[in-house]
């Protein structure tokens, strides 16, 4: 279960898929740092062209995002609301879509690879805990379908996750 076995190819079915298997990986585990480390892996390998894929959450003490679980290089620890690609997305509680980093005021670069990037907020019961953020090197690198269907998979994660504020 464990290796990419279907080959994600962009269409609603391999994100019904991918959807399944991210769903299979939470399944039954209740511990939050442990089931965004799978999210971030699964989705990093099993979702074509990312340079990076892992989880920003929210520290109410420090009013601010902090790094959580992720894969690829070592990013940005803290990130303030409003603030980049990230903070944005966690302040307005929206997906964020950049089609070019470059051109989005305030991004903050991480990975200097990475050319496009989509954030969608860790939403649940009227909170938000966090965001999902994911890179990629291509310019445009995620479609409209992407941004739907992460937009709606993470809300149908986020229900599942014990999302709790981390100290
Ligand atoms: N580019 C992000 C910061 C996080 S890294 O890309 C991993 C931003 O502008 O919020």
């Amino acid at each position: 279960m464990y290796d990419v076995t279907a080959k994600f190819d962009g269409t609603e079915t391999s994100y019904r898929n991918l959807e399944r298997e991210l769903r299979a990986l939470i399944d039954g585990e209740k511990n939050l740092v442990a089931n965004l480390a799978n999210l971030s892996s699964w989705i990093f390998h099993a979702y074509p062209g990312l340079n990076w894929s892992g989880f920003y959450l929210w520290n109410e003490a420090d009013q601010e995002l902090v790094l959580g679980p992720f894969q690829g290089r070592p990013a940005c620890l803290r990130i303030k609301a409003g603030k980049g690609v990230c903070g944005t997305a966690f302040a307005q509680r929206k997906t964020i879509r950049v089609d070019d980093v470059h051109a989005f005021p305030g991004h903050i670069a991480c990975d200097s690879a990475s050319r496009s990037e989509l954030v969608v907020p860790l939403l649940k019961a009227g909170k938000v805990y966090g965001v999902l953020d994911l890179d990629s090197p291509k310019l445009a690198g995620f479609d409209a379908l992407a941004e739907r269907e992460f937009t709606r998979i993470m809300a149908g994660l986020a229900e599942r996750l014990e999302l709790t504020q981390l100290p």
